[in-house]
């Protein structure tokens, strides 16, 4: 029997059929008065989370909780902070909870390898410090006695997006080092950040990160050679090159060793740390380097915290829960299978694409752990960008278009403005951020409903090309500030809520097998192109389909 047989997911139907599909979300607020507020909204852990705009009432989470409940979620969170094999076609714990867990001794008992996963974590931590507060201190020197000036992180998916959403979101709390320093990140395959930067770098005084959990990866190794032939350009052997201008992370010390990384300046990191649950780790190193180690602290101490709630809390206060939840009957009950995210905070900016990976890599399955085909939808469609910047771009599509979704809005409420600002200018920051908020509150209240916010008069002067449909349901995450602990709480409430909905489809969300057959296939492809680029014009393409073979005899008859 599927879930969607089951005993509570029928309950859910049927509710949806009786109580939720005949109303609008209007009619559910003034069915429900003021309480609908109360009712529906949960305050805690320094967030309010608002689930009132979505379209549902206290009743669909009494029948969701049952759902979650009979999917075994008290088990599976059980034995994820465990170490159990959660990760079950790997045959892995996923303890990215270990990595965050500071001076508690909750994973003192995880034993990997005869070492406990506690004692793993904080030597890690202790290196990851030693390599940052040198960097910081102008002790790290590069080949000819410069201090390092400039960091490269190069990554690609988990080991670029976390961190550089990390850097970019807190910038402001970058720490103060003896030279000015800058963090930067590579990622593209085709070489184009790294050939921009490059012009603008030196190789005295620049140090890379090469950052891979398998350190095979084909994007992060490309951009890797790159770096080093540029190195090359100026410093006379490897073994100076790997001694003060690269730092490696992986799983992989032998790997990282082999392309020259020498042991002092490998950070370990284990197969129980999931490529988009790493940032926490090693991985994070960037963060550590811009933000000081007190700073990463505090974002391991937020994330500690969601922790704990995710642990402890009841199910109906539970904020990673009660996310998951409203996903699960938007996704599965309500049809809506695009989700978009919407942070009021420019410092947000990349948070869309990293809750992108951290949720269609986890959850864009369609077998459940015992390999039967799934016969309900999975991970939604996720996209999004700074809100306010979004109402000038795909709002139209949520206000007027046709396709179904859901949306998060998510807004700390203060923005400290620096001391260093003269008072008019601070006033004005304080403006643009009471803007912010006003935007924010008011499209959500649009969305939900839509031409209902005009006066009677003004709906009816309004032609069927400016009317608003409105009915659109939408979550708000509101915050109080923006900072390392709070990041820390909020990626954490995601990752809890991605683990959730895996654990209720009874799907695998710590694997990505999907992505592993595009990777071979585009070797047998370079090897082709490789071979017409050298000349050998009877490197057919003709083991390729019609299409394939029509784009790369084009590429070949204009390569030159
Ligand atoms: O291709 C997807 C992926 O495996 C992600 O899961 C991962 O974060 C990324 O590639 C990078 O992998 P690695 O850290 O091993 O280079």
């Amino acid at each position: 029997m599927t879930v969607k047989q089951s005993v509570a997911w029928q309950a859910l139907e049927a509710h949806l059929q009786k109580d939720i599909l005949p109303c609008s979300l209007k009619q559910l607020f003034n069915g429900a008065g003021p309480k609908r507020f109360s009712d529906l909204s949960i305050a805690t852990q320094g967030f309010l989370l608002d689930l009132s705009k979505q379209k549902l009432t206290p009743q669909t989470f009494d029948l969701l909780i049952g759902l979650a409940q009979q999917q075994g979620l008290a088990q599976a969170t059980e034995a994820l902070y465990s170490g159990g094999e959660v990760n079950r076609s790997e045959l892995r714990p996923a303890l990215h909870t270990a990595l965050r867990a500071g001076s508690s001794d909750q994973y003192s008992a995880v034993q990997i390898d005869g070492k406990s996963v506690s004692e793993l974590v904080a030597e890690n931590l202790l290196h990851m410090e030693r390599i940052a507060s040198k960097i910081q201190q102008g002790e790290w020197l590069g080949y000819s006695g410069q201090p390092i000036t400039t960091v490269v992180n190069i990554g690609v998916g988990g080991s670029d997006i976390g961190p550089h959403m990390v850097c970019h979101a807190l910038d402001e709390f970058r720490v103060e080092t003896k030279f000015p320093l800058n963090v930067m990140f590579v990622s593209s395959m085709d070489g184009s950040q790294l050939a921009e930067m490059l012009q603008h770098l030196d190789q005295g005084s620049t140090l890379f990160i090469v950052a891979s959990k398998t350190f095979t990866t084909l994007d992060t190794l490309a951009n890797a050679q790159t770096a080093r032939a540029w190195l090359r350009k100026k410093i006379p052997s490897d073994s100076l090159i790997g001694q003060h201008h690269l730092v490696g992370c992986s799983a992989f010390p032998e790997r990282m060793a082999d392309w020259g990384i020498p042991s002092e300046n490998q950070i370990a990191l284990w197969d129980w740390v999931g490529g988009r649950y790493s940032l926490w780790s090693g991985i994070g190193l960037p963060i550590a380097i811009k933000l000081g180690m007190g700073g990463f602290k505090q974002l391991l101490k937020g994330a500690h915290a969601m922790d704990e709630h995710f642990q402890s809390a009841k199910l109906h206060e539970n904020l990673p829960v009660m996310l998951a939840l409203t996903g699960i009957w938007n996704n599965n009950f309500l049809g809506l299978k695009a989700h978009t995210i919407l942070p009021y905070d420019g410092r947000l900016k990349l948070l869309p694409n990293y809750l992108s990976q951290l949720e269609m890599e986890s959850n864009g399955k369609s077998v459940t752990n015992t390999g039967e085909k799934v016969d309900f939808d999975t991970s939604p469609v996720i996209w999004g960008d700074v809100g306010a910047n979004a109402q000038h771009a795909f709002f139209q599509l949520l206000h007027q278009g046709t396709p179904a979704y859901y949306a998060d809005f998510i807004v700390p409420i203060k923005r400290t403005a620096s001391s260093e600002y003269t008072k008019a200018t601070r006033l004005q920051l304080e403006y643009q951020q009471a803007l912010n908020l006003a935007n924010c509150v008011a499209q959500s209240r649009v969305l939900m409903l839509g031409d209902d916010v005009l006066t009677w008069e003004q709906s009816m002067a309004a032609s069927p090309d400016r009317l608003y449909p409105g009915n659109h349901a939408s979550s708000t995450l509101m915050f109080d500030e923006l900072t390392p602990e709070s990041l820390g709480a909020l990626i954490a409430l995601y990752e809890h809520k991605v683990f959730v909905q895996a654990v209720v489809w009874d799907i695998n969300p710590f694997d990505q097998w999907g992505v592993e057959l595009g990777k071979q296939i585009a070797k047998t492809t370079l090897s082709a192109i490789q071979k017409r680029q050298a000349g050998d014009a009877s490197a057919e393409c003709d083991e390729f389909d019609a299409s394939t073979e029509g784009l790369l005899n084009y590429m070949f008859k204009h390569h030159h």
